[in-house]
């Protein structure tokens, strides 16, 4: 790929959600600009590049983002942290908010498949709760593909396949041909919007219980890192828990920052 198309587009989608790619991932980048122009209609990399240099709309910089996103993700991911959602966390949680309210917040949900988890997760061990209690979870994703998705609810069978024990398939999901699609009652339960993570300090003005912001940062350099951590942290309640994926480290410490193992999971406990 031509160095000069390559540093465009890296330039230009670092400076829009945040993800940087380095030299190693040309090849990537590459084949997903590729097919992201022949999707469009474009005769070559450098018909899109023209185009996208001359005249970048508003949809064309969402398609871009959309192809350049990493939207991996599956049900239940990691297993632990929804193990000390069950076993810990919420039940403080319920106990602790003497409100009565509970906000949940995943800050990179994707297509669905972490805020359907814990809406799955509430549903089927704290029923007795829900009537009384009022519970937000609010979903937000910069990929409006993926949030597109995520909104219809509608798995293929690889996709249910990945992390979902069969029983929640086969009490939260419905059968339509060759795929699944999620029940009602979940799909109310969950609010998807399009947030960048760039722009939480000016966009997102409340606070959460718990905050999962998980496998997002990983793309992003140290710098931006840091400061989406930072706002994001500034969401989070006292005595709320912040979750990262498993293998991520939290790029900054706080003085209201205390880690915590809970079962096999590390979570991020703000301080009371
Ligand atoms: C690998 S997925 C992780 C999904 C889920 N949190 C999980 O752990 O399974 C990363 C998600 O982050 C989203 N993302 C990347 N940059 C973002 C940004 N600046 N603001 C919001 N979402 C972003 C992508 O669109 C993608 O859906």
């Amino acid at each position: 790929m031509d160095k000069e198309i390559f540093d465009f587009f890296t330039t230009l989608i670092e400076k829009a959600s945040g993800i940087a790619y380095g030299p190693s991932k040309e090849y990537l980048v590459e084949s997903k600009l590729l097919e992201l122009g022949q999707t469009l209609g474009y005769k070559n990399l450098n018909e899109l590049y023209l185009k996208v240099k001359n005249q970048l709309s508003p949809a064309l910089l969402n398609s871009i983002i959309d192809a350049l996103t990493i939207n991996e993700t599956y049900f239940f991911r990691d297993t632990h942290p929804f193990e000390a959602l069950k076993n810990k966390i919420l039940p403080e949680l319920f106990q602790k908010r003497t409100d009565k309210k509970i906000s949940i917040w995943s800050a990179a949900s994707s297509t669905g498949q972490e805020p359907y988890s814990v809406a799955m997760l509430l549903l089927e061990y704290f029923s007795y709760y829900l009537s009384s209690y009022e519970i937000k979870i609010w979903a937000t994703d910069i990929s409006l593909s993926s949030l597109k998705k995520a909104k219809e609810g509608i798995y293929n069978q690889i996709e249910v396949n990945r992390g979902l024990p069969v029983y929640f398939l086969l009490k939260y999901f419905k059968q339509k041909g060759s795929v699944w699609e999620i029940d009602e009652r979940i799909k109310k339960m969950v609010k998807f919007d399009f947030l960048n993570l760039l722009e939480v300090d000016r966009k997102v003005h409340e606070k959460f219980d718990i905050i999962l912001c998980r496998y997002v940062l990983i793309y992003f350099a140290n710098s931006t890192k840091k400061k989406v951590w930072k706002d994001i942290w500034k969401c989070l309640k006292s005595g709320g828990y912040l979750i990262l994926g498993g293998t991520e480290l939290a790029p900054l410490e706080f003085p209201d920052m205390e880690r915590r193992h809970i079962g096999k999971a590390i979570v991020f406990y703000k301080k009371e």
